[in-house]
């Protein structure tokens, strides 16, 4: 996007149609973004839809080079293999592209963004800024305001992931397969590998022969380390996809440099941008799924020492996030707002 335009931006939303290009739209709309234009592309499937926008319809296109003429920021959500190849040609017509794929996380010359983390990053873009992860996200917006005051050493993480964050056919598989099980009828999955109604199961990424860790702990575990700055954080993860239709939750323990109690933890986080404390022992009532889906804070609570360090360095926590919000649309128009 060139510097000192000052008309409103061309907005292309690329898989506008998905589970987070649907969003995309909500966060535009809800966020009162301006534009001179919103342009929607998906796959050639899609073309003819209409999408809902400012009480409009608005048509759906297929993607094309053509199509991304005059862009000025190109919102793209449509997987790695479609960013791969149309980002760089959106680039190449003038373009700023926030990315929601694992394309170009880890290039040294794409800022991978949290707002709430590493703003001025953004400044640093040659044409594309990464959207982090979802579970990284999800995760690590309520640990940075700790780090920054007590560094985190070490972090130990466990996932409980939505349907959603598959994406529109996972969605509907966890809806079918359900419908099917209560009626005693069989389901053939083919989104996800394994059956998915009242199961749970590692999340469904490549493993690293090496390490054992699947693809998605690995950018968890890399994605962190660039966010924070902070190339000597250790963190392990376990990411597990569970029944649940939108929101994913977090388990955290975390280690710091100097020792800190829950108290701490918990008045740091009362006051923290994109977290709200959830974090009620008497009533039992902590972050949840059901209450997460929906809303632009990641829900945090739960919040106590952890026992097994007597030495009063580490506390755990359990974290619940719409991440089809800020783990992904949210974040990415956050990052758009930037750029204005
Ligand atoms: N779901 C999440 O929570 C989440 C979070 C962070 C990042 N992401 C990333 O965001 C991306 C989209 O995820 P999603 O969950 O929204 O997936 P999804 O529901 O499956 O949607 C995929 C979108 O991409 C479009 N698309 C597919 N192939 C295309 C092509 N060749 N050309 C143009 N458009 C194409 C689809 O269009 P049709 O409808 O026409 O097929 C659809 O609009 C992925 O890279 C994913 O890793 C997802």
């Amino acid at each position: 996007m060139q510097s000192g335009r000052s008309a409103a931006p061309v907005v292309a939303i690329v898989g506008a149609t998905g589970a987070v290009g649907i969003e995309l739209l909500g966060c535009l709309e809800r966020r009162n973004f301006p534009m001179s234009e919103l342009r929607l592309f998906a796959s050639a499937r899609s073309a003819g839809k209409t999408l809902p926008f400012r009480g409009k319809p608005l048509a759906v296109r297929e993607l094309t080079e053509d199509g991304l003429n005059g862009v000025n920021i190109g919102l793209f959500s449509a997987g790695s293999s479609t960013s791969k190849r149309f980002a760089p040609v959106a680039v190449s017509k003038g373009a700023v592209v926030v990315d929601n794929s694992s394309a170009f996380r880890m290039d040294a010359g794409v800022p991978l963004v949290v707002p709430e983390i590493n703003p001025a990053s953004v400044r640093e873009h040659k044409g594309i800024i990464a959207n982090p992860n979802c579970a990284a996200i999800i995760s690590i917006t309520p640990l940075w305001p700790i780090h920054r005051t007590n560094r985190i050493r070490r972090l130990t993480l466990s996932t409980y992931q939505a349907a959603s964050g598959a994406g529109a056919a996972a969605m509907e598989e966890l809806r079918e397969s359900t419908r099917a099980y209560l009626d005693g009828r069989e389901y053939r999955n083919t989104v996800l590998p394994h059956p998915y109604a009242f199961n749970l199961f590692s999340h469904n990424t490549r493993i690293d022969p090496a390490t054992g860790y699947n693809e998605e702990e690995t950018k968890v575990i890399q994605e962190t380390r660039k966010i924070f700055g902070d190339s000597e954080i250790r963190v392990s993860a376990t990411c597990v996809r569970v029944p649940v239709l939108r929101a994913h939750c977090v388990s955290l323990t975390f280690e710091c440099e100097r020792p800190i109690s829950a108290a701490a933890v918990r008045e740091i986080l009362a006051g923290a941008p994109g977290v709200k404390l959830v974090d009620d022992p008497e009533k039992n009532y902590f972050p949840m799924p059901k209450d997460a889906s929906g809303q632009d804070p990641i829900l945090v609570g739960r919040i106590r020492q952890d026992l097994s360090d007597p030495s009063g360095h580490s506390v755990a926590m359990f974290v619940a996030g719409d991440q089809l919000l800020k783990g992904a649309a949210l974040n990415a128009v956050q990052i758009a707002e930037q750029l204005l």
